[in-house]
């Protein structure tokens, strides 16, 4: 079985049930994904809950003073997140009357979206077929396809973004993309990945060439 169908396999049966995942909502999708760029889930979670407490949509964050979102995210760190979403909140009121913009090319001239969160919100709030790459990603087909390219590079950005875009199943993005990110998650981790129980073993080439310590190839600090 190709990549592609043995990762949507994986995950059908090893996801977790996270609150994010059950919803379509952009709102829901998009600060679910900035609080995890920098965040564990466990921490996360209860962030996720209080904050759509407080601010339900994306007007009501918008129309919150800036304070109200600090206090929501106070204990979160990287408090640049919270005040760079409150400055998006107020473009997606003014610019597209408080609906979330639809495609990943629109998403994308938010000001403060970027490739990652275009994607991530495209794929799964709307089901476009773009492929999201983030660390969990270049750990993971650099480890399967044996790619030795730095990921720190600016030519690693575009190899591993045209490569996850080729396996991505156009059918299912959002199914594709969260299942790469939570293999990398849950699965093959930074340390210790499981190469013991996975179902990568005849495929991948870093366990072949025991270099799964080694992969991806981070050569800045
Ligand atoms: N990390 C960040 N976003 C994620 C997602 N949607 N699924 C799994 N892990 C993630």
């Amino acid at each position: 079985m190709d990549f592609t169908n043995s990762l949507l396999l994986w995950y059908l049966e090893n996801q977790r049930d996270l609150p994010w995942r059950q919803t379509r909502d952009p709102y829901r999708i998009w600060l679910s994904e900035i609080m995890l760029q920098q965040t564990r889930v466990a921490q996360a979670t209860p962030y996720f809950f209080r904050f759509l407490e407080a601010f339900p949509t994306v007007t009501d964050m918008a129309n919150a003073p800036e304070e109200a979102i600090l206090k929501q995210w106070q204990g979160l760190g990287y408090y640049s997140r919270a005040r760079n979403m409150h400055f998006t909140a107020q473009q997606i009121v003014a610019e597209y009357q408080g609906n979330f913009p639809n495609s990943y090319k629109k998403l994308l001239q938010l000001k403060g979206v970027g490739e990652y969160t275009a994607a991530a919100i495209a794929s799964i709030a709307f089901n476009e077929p773009v492929a999201v790459v983030d660390g969990n990603v270049y750990r993971v087909l650099s480890r399967f396809f044996g790619i030795e390219t730095d990921i720190t590079s600016s030519k690693a950005k575009k190899e591993f973004s045209e490569l996850a875009n080729t396996l991505l199943d156009k059918n299912r993005p959002e199914q594709f993309n969260q299942a790469l990110m939570e293999f990398g998650a849950i699965h093959c981790t930074p340390k210790n990945p499981k190469c013991e129980s996975c179902v990568f073993q005849s495929g991948c080439i870093a366990l072949r060439d025991k270099k799964t310590t080694e992969l991806p190839v981070k050569l800045k600090k």
